[in-house]
């Protein structure tokens, strides 16, 4: 028998797969969804504090070897997703709450919203690489980083996870600031700043001109990011970037990973993409006499 559960910080998981923020996340029906299918737990849209229409379209293009989309953070605001937290909480869905703010009294109010609705833990978005006075811009300053983590986990009893971006100078420096803060775990990468050109009208593809590059493409980045950041703090890390297949979660595991986040993999394999990747976690453990996933957590670092 081969055990693929794992820990992070109190989140005991049956496998190490998460549906990753932003993806069949915006109600309670498809996250239960993503859950049978597989996923040990679900990341919620991030969720602010008003409504957000997000950016006019277009969004999203299917480019060689990734998705690049600029939403621009769209959503109900933290009241009106209080309905879906709870359903989700009714069906034992093990949940974590994705939020973002502009400062510490934002990302606390939302904290304190999200663990009375119910949710296991939570994810500081300070990383997404579109959204303006948001995401990457407070990701990038070490103090606030630090700052904003400490008071909402001083506000909140539940772990607290501060999710990066690969688009900062010195991501280990930004790491230990949220560490620092005492944050239960750090998550990365976020999408990555990019663009694309349409030829015959000479112009951004997307509305919003840059947006974030995610898929297959990123998978390499994330994975530098999750092996110096494994290297530099003592708290757990989720992978997230790229995971398409077991062997690619597996990388992240041997990276350093406890867990790993999956997005854009579900628009190329389907919401079986969870079950896929454990069956084939299992099958390499199987064909490698590993037994638990645990005794490869940060191997690639001996
Ligand atoms: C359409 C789309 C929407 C996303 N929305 C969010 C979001 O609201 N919050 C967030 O933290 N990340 C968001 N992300 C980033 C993903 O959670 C993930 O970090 C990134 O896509 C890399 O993982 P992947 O290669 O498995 O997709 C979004 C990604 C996509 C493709």
């Amino acid at each position: 028998m081969i055990d693929i559960t794992t820990k992070i910080a109190s989140l005991k998981l049956r496998n190490p797969t998460i549906l990753a923020s932003g993806i069949m996340d915006e109600d309670a029906g498809s996250m239960k969804r993503i859950f049978d299918c597989g996923a040990s737990a679900v990341v919620t849209k991030s969720i602010g504090l008003k409504s957000r229409e997000g950016y006019p379209n277009p969004t999203f293009a299917e480019l060689e070897h990734g998705i690049l989309n600029a939403m621009g953070l769209p959503n109900p605001g933290i009241n009106e997703f209080e309905g879906e937290i709870r359903k989700l909480k009714d069906s034992n869905v093990p949940m974590i709450g994705s939020i973002f703010g502009s400062n510490s009294h934002e990302f606390v109010e939302l904290s304190k919203k999200m663990q009375n609705y119910g949710v296991d833990a939570l994810e500081l978005n300070m990383s997404c690489p579109h959204a303006k006075g948001y995401g990457l811009e407070t990701g990038s300053d070490s103090k606030l980083v630090r700052e904003i983590t400490s008071k909402v986990k001083e506000s909140t009893s539940i772990p607290v996870f501060v999710k990066l971006s690969s688009n900062l100078t010195d991501i280990i420096e930004i790491a230990k600031s949220a560490e620092d803060g005492n944050a239960d775990g750090i998550v990365a990468i976020n999408s990555v700043k990019a663009m694309k050109i349409d030829l015959e009208l000479k112009m951004p593809v997307l509305a919003n001109k840059t947006g974030g590059y995610s898929g297959v493409a990123i998978k390499p980045i994330g994975m530098r990011c999750v092996y110096e950041i494994a290297k530099n703090v003592d708290i757990p890390i989720i992978g997230v970037g790229g995971v398409t297949t077991g062997e690619d979660a597996l990388e992240y595991i041997m990276a350093g990973a406890s867990a790993v986040q999956i997005g854009s993999g579900v628009y190329y394999r389907g919401v079986d993409i969870f079950k896929k990747i454990c069956r084939e976690m299992e099958c390499w453990m199987e064909n490698h006499n590993y037994k638990r996933l645990s005794e490869l957590i940060g191997v690639a670092h001996k």
